[in-house]
C-alpha cells in the first residue's frame, strides 16, 4: 500500500491486480487471503499538514492499519516492510542519527500523532516477529523528494519549488538554521527493495547524509528555478527538529546501498515536474497554492 500522486491520479507502474496494491482504507479494509509474498506497508499521511489535520486518523492508520497489515502478513506468510521514519528520533540529541538511538520525541506535541504512531508501528512489527514469527523489515526513511509529489502537500521541498516557480516568497520557519538531508526518490526505492530482499530484520536508516540548512535549501532552489522570489522568515515551528542527518553505515554495510543521485540533479528533475504540472493546472484553470505549514493556532513546522 502506498502513494499515487499525479495530476490525473494515474498510478503508473502499478495495477489494481498487483498483489501488494490493496484497495480501500488500511484501517478498515479486510483483504481476504490473496497470494502475497511481500507487503510494502507505506500507507500513512506523511506530510505534516496532512498528518496534523486529522491526528486521530493518523494514529489509527499507523496503529490499527499496521496491525491489519501484520495480521495479513501472518495469515498469508508474507514478509512485511514498514515505512517508518526519521521522525522516530524526534528532535535528536545525537547527530547524525544512528539506528541505536532511541529518540527524543514529545509524546503530546503536534507531531506526536505521526512520530508516536510510527514508533508504535515499529513496536508492533517486533511483537509480531517475536510472538508470531512474522518476517519484518523496518526502513527509517529520511526526508525524500522527487517528481509526482503532491504539488501542495506542505513539505518544505515542494513548498519552496512551488513558491519559486510562482514568484512568491519562499517561507522559512524560524531562522532557517535548522538542518535537513534530502534524498531523491529513486534512491529510496532502491533502498526499500534491497532491505525487503535482505535478511536484516532490525531497523535500517535510508536517507542521504548530505546535510544543509533550510536557508541553504531555499537559496539553492531559488537559484535552480531562476526565481526572483524573496525569502520570508516566519515564526518558528513547534517541536521542529533542529538537526536531521542519517547515519547510513548500517545500510552501506548490510545492504550494499547508498544514495547515488546528487542533490541538484534530483532537484532539477523535481522542478521540471512541478513546472509541467503548473502548466497542466493552468490549462485546467486550477493553480495550487503551497499549503501553509501552520495548521492550527501556533502550530508550524518543517518537514
Ligand atoms: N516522503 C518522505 O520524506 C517520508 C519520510 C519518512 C517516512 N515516509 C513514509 O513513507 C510512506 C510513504 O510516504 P509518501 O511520502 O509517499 O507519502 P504520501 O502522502 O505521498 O503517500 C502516503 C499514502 O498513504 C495513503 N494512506 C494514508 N492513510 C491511509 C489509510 N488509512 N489507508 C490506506 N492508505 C492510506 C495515502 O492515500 C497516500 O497514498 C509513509 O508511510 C510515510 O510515513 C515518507
Amino acid at each position: 500500500m502506498g502513494t499515487c500522486r499525479t495530476s490525473n491520479n494515474d498510478c503508473r507502474g502499478l495495477s489494481r491486480s498487483d498483489p501488494a496494491l490493496l484497495k480501500g482504507d488500511g484501517i478498515t479494509h479486510s483483504a481476504g487471503s490473496p497470494h502475497v509474498d511481500q507487503i510494502y506497508h507505506l500507507a500513512s499521511p506523511a506530510s505534516p499538514p496532512n498528518y496534523m489535520y486529522n491526528p486521530i486518523k493518523t494514529l489509527k492508520t499507523n496503529t490499527i492499519g499496521t496491525l491489519n497489515m501484520l495480521g495479513l502478513a501472518k495469515r498469508v506468510s508474507a514478509r512485511l516492510l514498514l515505512a517508518s521514519t526519521s521522525e522516530v528520533y524526534g528532535d535528536p540529541e545525537v547527530h547524525p542519527q544512528n539506528e541505536g538511538y532511541w529518540g527524543h520525541v514529545n509524546p503530546i506535541g503536534p507531531r506526536a500523532c505521526y512520530d508516536e504512531g510510527k514508533r508504535a508501528a515499529e513496536t508492533m512489527c517486533y511483537a509480531y516477529m517475536k510472538q508470531e514469527g512474522v518476517e519484518v523489515r523496518v526502513a527509517r526513511i529520511f526526508n525524500t523528494f522527487g517528481p509526482r509529489m503532491h504539488m501542495n502537500d506542505g513539505r518544505v521541498v515542494s513548498n519552496f519549488i512551488l513558491q519559486a516557480l510562482q514568484g512568491e516568497p519562499l517561507t522559512v520557519y524560524g531562522s532557517g538554521s535548522q538542518t535537513r538531508a534530502f534524498q531523491y526518490v529513486s534512491d529510496l526505492v532502491n533502498g526499500l527493495v534491497a532491505l525487503m530482499n535482505s535478511n536484516v530484520s532490525s531497523p535500517v536508516n535510508l536517507g542521504n547524509p548530505e546535510e544543509h540548512t533550510i536557508l541553504e535549501f531555499a537559496q539553492l532552489i531559488k537559484n535552480l528555478v531562476g526565481s526572483r522570489s524573496e525569502i520570508q522568515f516566519l515564526s518558528e515551528a513547534q517541536d521542529d527538529p533542529q538537526k536531521r542527518k542519517p547515519d547510513i553505515r548500517k545500510a552501506k554495510l548490510m545492504l550494499g546501498w547508498e544514495p547515488v543521485v546528487p542533490l541538484e540533479e534530483g532537484l532539477n528533475k523535481a522542478i521540471h515536474y512541478f513546472r509541467k504540472e503548473l502548466e497542466y493546472q493552468a490549462n485546467n484553470q486550477y493553480i495550487p497554492k503551497p499549503k501553509p505549514a501552520r495548521i492550527k493556532k501556533g502550530r508550524t513546522r518543517h518537514n
